[in-house]
């Protein structure tokens, strides 16, 4: 037998476990065992895609048109694409820019080689989504996160942007809505920050996978302050079809004949199947599916911080998109990562903890993520109703 592995790339011990994973784990060996589980610990939706798309799939299959496709995706559907930018967000996008990824994992994956060189800084919030460290370890920059809090809804500000501004720092990833806070960006904020980093000569890098899952007030895309922003979205979240990997980014003219070279050898192309089924994602009958889907997700909502609040979490800022609570667990523990394992043991309800989230006081928070039914989360909050008062604190 061989005793000795080759070295792994240096990089490799920046990649950091994902704590989540060993929860969502904890869970399925309940379930499998017999236990109900209430599983507000996973960022999926519980739609599936629409009937128009999961016909258009199949008859994509029967008629073959399974061979790759172009790398920046197929025309008509980045066509529509930019006109769903006009319809939904009044922006002009031309269809050029747009190019169609494997997820909006894909879309950050090809940005981040795109635009990062060695030892670049690159700014993150923290709490961030976890896997925005990841993209820019992989092409060796340096994530660099700034602790924020309730006072700027979690969200990075031009303040905090200029003030942690140095040499190396080449840019900003920033998401509005979030993950795991579903707070934004005021959209004026969002023009400071924007502003801010061209004066420094950087790049921004907008993910607005939320986008379409914001419930109150108007939702604005980044692209309104010009050509120059790199945004990624998603076929996963608002339009519900997580496991086809389709996403997408809109980049600068300029950038188009990069992210396709960088498209071609790094993916040959997005799934071809997924893609000609998307194309049924914009037709008026699935939008009214979608538009009902996302009252539903207000309501479940509107039901969850409440409640929640009644219970005695901490809810420090109201989540106004995407489908995540960022909860304030201290009442009950001064520890979120064991507090959510114990409360999975022994309520069989899953939240995830702060840790992945980053460094400022994760073991504070917790992450409920709200795309499970509601009779789903009224069992879960009633589970929590009996069991809470034995954990207060004091
Ligand atoms: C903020 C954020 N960005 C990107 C992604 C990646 O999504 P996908 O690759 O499924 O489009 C997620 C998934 O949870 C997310 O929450």
């Amino acid at each position: 037998m061989i005793k000795t592995l080759p070295p792994l790339a240096n990089r490799m011990d920046r990649i950091l476990p994902f704590h989540a994973m060993e929860l969502v784990k904890q869970a399925d060996t309940l379930e499998s065992q017999g236990r109900s589980v209430i599983k507000m610990s996973i960022g999926e939706p519980d739609f599936t895609a629409p009937p128009a798309v999961v016909e258009a799939l199949i008859q994509a299959a029967q008629a073959g048109k399974t061979g790759y496709t172009q790398a920046l995706g197929l025309r008509p559907l980045r066509e529509a694409i930019a006109r769903y930018y006009k319809t939904a967000y009044g922006v002009d996008v031309s269809p050029e820019r747009v190019v169609i990824t494997n997820g909006a994992s894909g879309a950050l994956t090809l940005a981040a080689c795109a635009l990062i060189n060695a030892g670049d800084k690159v700014l993150l919030s923290d709490p961030t989504y976890p896997c925005n460290r990841q993209y820019i370890n992989a092409f060796d920059g340096v994530p660099t996160l700034i602790p924020v809090g309730p006072d700027t809804r979690f969200q990075l500000t031009a303040e905090l942007i200029a003030a942690n501004w140095t040499e190396e720092v080449k840019g900003t990833l920033i998401a509005s809505p979030a993950n795991p806070t579903g707070t934004s960006i005021a959209f004026e904020e969002l023009g400071k920050i924007i502003e801010t980093v061209r004066a420094k000569g950087g790049f921004t890098i907008v993910d607005e996978i939320y986008l379409g899952l914001t419930y109150d007030g108007e939702a604005r895309s980044a692209l309104e302050y010009g050509d120059d922003i790199i945004v990624t979205n998603s076929f996963s979240k608002f339009f519900n079809m997580t496991g086809w990997r389709l996403g997408w980014l809109i980049v600068p003219p300029a950038f188009v004949s990069t992210f396709e070279k960088l498209a071609q050898h790094l993916f040959i192309c997005p799934s071809a199947l997924a893609q000609h089924a998307a194309l049924a994602c914009f037709s008026p009958g699935s939008m009214a599916i979608y538009r009902q889907r996302k009252d539903e997700f207000k309501a479940r909502r509107d039901f969850i911080v409440p409640a929640l609040k009644a219970l005695g979490f901490g809810v420090p800022v109201e989540p106004d998109g995407a489908f995540y609570v960022y909860l304030d667990c201290s009442a009950f523990s001064t520890d979120s990562t064991h507090f959510a394992h114990h409360m999975l043991q022994e309520i069989g309800v899953a939240m995830t903890p702060g840790l992945d989230f980053g460094a400022a006081a994760p073991e504070r928070y917790l992450r409920l993520s709200y795309a499970t039914h509601l009779d789903k989360l009224r069992d879960a909050v009633e589970r929590m109703r009996v069991w809470l008062p034995t954990q207060a604190i004091g």
